[in-house]
């Protein structure tokens, strides 16, 4: 699929692998969704814009390429997006941080929105959407239609792990918006839980039940 990258890196298999355990504690599962980001956001951000700056190294001045720092926005979709923005930040620290919050009703699993607040303006931007878990699809395409109600116009999204049906329902809604996975998962059970999947991603970093 066109825009779709699913990682096959070795040392993000091996982190995902940990995630998976139930036996792995909130401190750790929480360090893990970090740097799994921070591996991703290596490749996910290949195409950031640079600008030239001038700089005085000890024996010349010259011209050479920055990042245009304020060209990047993360918008993690809380809650267990939250997890994945400090793996970003490590790489590009002068990103600004948007917020959508939006909860999967239990029975319909449908994605209801309760907040939502973005930098401005967001439409030079390009703006990184962060959830761990990308099961139905129905958070992801929500976050990326409002992200491009308020003007966001580059968009790329990046989830851990994906069941085929919500990575299909993102990438048929938004074509033009570049999907990163860690991992494609099998399917989605009864309760449309990726199975093997993790178990609830904000419960376990967050430590709730
Ligand atoms: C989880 C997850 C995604 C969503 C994925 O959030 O973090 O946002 O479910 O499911 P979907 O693809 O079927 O929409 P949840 O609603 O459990 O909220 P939380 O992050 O606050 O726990
Ligand atoms: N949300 C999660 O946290 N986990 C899933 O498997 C599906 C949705």
């Amino acid at each position: 699929m066109e825009n779709v990258t699913v990682f096959n890196h070795p040392l993000i298999q091996h982190k995902i692998s940990i995630l998976r355990d139930k036996k792995t504690g909130t401190n750790e599962f929480r360090a893990l969704v970090e740097e799994i980001a921070m591996l991703m956001g290596y490749e996910a951000l290949r195409d950031l814009p640079l600008e030239d700056v001038e700089v005085e190294t000890p024996i010349e001045t010259c011209m050479t390429p920055m990042i245009a720092g304020k060209k990047l926005a993360v918008v993690p979709i809380l809650r267990a997006g939250l997890g994945m923005v400090n793996g970003i930040l490590a790489l590009v620290p002068s990103a600004k941080i948007g917020h959508i919050g939006l909860y999967r009703d239990e029975v319909t699993h449908e994605p209801h929105e309760y907040y939502c607040k973005l930098p401005t303006p967001i439409d030079q931007r390009t703006i990184v959407v962060t959830d761990p878990m990308l099961a139905t699809g129905g958070s992801a395409v929500a976050a990326v239609d409002f992200i491009k109600q308020h003007g966001g116009r580059t968009i790329k999204f990046m989830s851990i792990i994906a069941a085929p049906e919500g990575l299909e329902r993102l990438h048929k809604a938004h074509p033009d918006v570049q999907i990163y996975v860690g991992h494609l998962d099998r399917c989605l059970n009864e309760n449309a839980y990726i199975c093997p999947g993790l178990g609830d991603a904000g419960d376990r970093i967050f430590g709730t039940k």
